[in-house]
């Protein structure tokens, strides 16, 4: 394991476009809440924080893929972003993308290595 990685999960806690797993990071010195999820075979972090307003993306703890399980989506007024990107695709979210984090599948795991613009 490098230095400043944490184990999140076990890679089988994540099932394609399934719920998210929900745990918190350090962003600019404050704890903050993040997601996991699995999607088209790979994981993919993201603050849990809408670029529109900083709401969590949630419509009930972990659920924050859109009924056809391809995008993710904010329960408050709709955006939808890019499951591997955190690209704004619509709504509210405007140009603004989610926060990105450095996620590593291995050996059965999933681990958290950082936050892309933090
Ligand atoms: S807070 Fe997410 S769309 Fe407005």
């Amino acid at each position: 394991m490098a230095d400043g990685e944490r184990l999140i999960c076990t890679a089988d806690a994540l099932l394609e476009a399934g719920k998210a797993l929900r745990f918190e990071v350090e962003y600019f010195g404050q704890a903050a809440p993040a997601f996991v999820v699995r999607f088209d075979g790979g994981v993919y972090g993201y603050l849990n924080r809408c670029s529109h307003v900083a709401m969590e993306l949630d419509w009930r703890e972990g659920e924050v893929f859109d009924a056809e399980g391809r995008d993710l989506i904010c329960s408050t007024h709709g955006a939808i972003y890019a499951a591997d990107s955190g690209k704004c695709l619509g709504g509210p979210c405007g140009k603004t993308p989610l926060v990105s984090l450095r996620m590593a599948e291995r050996d059965g795991k999933v681990y958290f290595e950082g936050i892309n613009d933090g």
